[in-house]
Formats: C-alpha cells, structure tokens, sequence
C-alpha cells in the first residue's frame, strides 16, 4: 500500500496542484438507530475565512469494543472514481498502535485534534469531531502531499461487530 501511494505521489508531482480547500458536503447515516444517530452533521461558514464542519454520533450500545472502518477517498470524475485508497482496517487495532499504518494514521490525522475519538477502545462516550476547520485540512492535505484539484469524496463507513452501523462522507473541492 505505502508503495503505491508514493507511487501516485510522484504522479501528482506532474500534475496540476491546487492551492485551497473547500468542503463541499458532509453527509453522516446512521444504518442502526438503535446502536447510534447523529445528533450533529454539518458545514458551517463562519466568515470568508473561518469554515468548519461538526458532527456527532450517540452511542446507545455502549462500550463499544469493537470497530472495522472502510477508508476509501474517491476523486470525482464522472462518478466518483477509487482515487488513492479504499482500506479497512480493525479501528481498535490502530488506535493501540497508530504507527502501525502510515496511510491509515495521515487520513486519522486530517481530522484527529479535532476528535474525541484520540484514545483507545471501548468507546463509551458520544463521539464528534468539532468545529473541524478548513485552514487546517488546507495545511494537512499541502504540506504531507500534492493532490491535483478536483472534487473529493472521502467515504467512511462503519461496522462493530460485524454489522454495518454508519457511515460519515466528506466532499471537498480543490481548487
Ligand atoms: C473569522 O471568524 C473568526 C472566529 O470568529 C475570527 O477569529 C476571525 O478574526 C474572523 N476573520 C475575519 C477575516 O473576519
Ligand atoms: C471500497 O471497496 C469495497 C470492496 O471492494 C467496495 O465494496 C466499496 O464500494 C468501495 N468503496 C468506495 C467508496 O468506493
Ligand atoms: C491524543 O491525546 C493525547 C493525550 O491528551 C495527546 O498527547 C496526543 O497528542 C493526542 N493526539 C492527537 C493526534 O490529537
């Protein structure tokens, strides 16, 4: 996997680079209401400057011991096409070892200090991601790599023991 994500990094080197972030979307689903729902999911433009999106998830089956996400971030060209991963991993795993997976720990990291998912497992709180700022995944996405512009959608979708319970999309453009 790390082989081939740098082999596409080189690509990107040869390719148009974008220079700013925008979300464009956020859309959380819940496929279990009697394990989770989101009582948060949203974008929010503060001034020109200041943009952020929020979202939080109540767990009803608490502790959760157990979760497997699929990471798949798809560039949208005529439908949204595999772009550089689609990976699913044991989420408890990683976060007892988060060196274990470079890739796994840059897509944790783009939205990480802005969660309270930042411990290891059970999980006995609701969860969220707050006021996750654009300046902030305009730095991540610039300085670890060269993505070409275009329209993103970042895919998460969530199972704990074994059964699919949600799934939380990111779109954002590059310009
Ligand atoms: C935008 O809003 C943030 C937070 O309220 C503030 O700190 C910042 O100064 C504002 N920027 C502009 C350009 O108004
Ligand atoms: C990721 O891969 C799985 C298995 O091949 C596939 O079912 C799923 O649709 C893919 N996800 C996305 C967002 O492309
Ligand atoms: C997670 O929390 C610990 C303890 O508060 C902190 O030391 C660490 O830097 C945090 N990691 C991230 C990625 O936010």
């Amino acid at each position: 996997i790390l082989f081939k994500f740098f082999l596409k990094a080189l690509t990107f080197l040869y390719t148009k680079i974008y220079s700013h972030f925008e979300f464009s979307n956020l859309k959380c689903v819940s496929f279990d209401e009697s394990f989770c729902s989101f009582e948060q999911c949203f974008l929010k433009s503060v001034n020109r400057s200041y943009k952020y999106g929020s979202l939080k998830v109540k767990l009803y089956k608490v502790p959760v011991n157990n979760a497997r996400v699929t990471l798949a971030l798809n560039q949208r060209l005529n439908g949204y096409k595999p772009f550089l991963y689609n990976i699913t991993f044991d989420a408890c795993k990683f976060m007892k070892n988060r060196n274990s997976n470079q890739v796994i720990l840059f897509l944790y990291n783009l939205f990480g200090p802005y969660s309270n998912l930042n411990h290891t497992c059970p999980y006995n709180n609701d969860v969220y991601v707050e006021k996750w700022p654009t300046f902030y995944m305009n730095r991540q996405l610039t300085t670890v790599l060269p993505f070409p512009q275009g329209d993103y959608g970042l895919f998460t979708t969530w199972y704990s023991y074994g059964v699919l319970r949600a799934s939380v999309n990111v779109y954002f453009t590059l310009k």
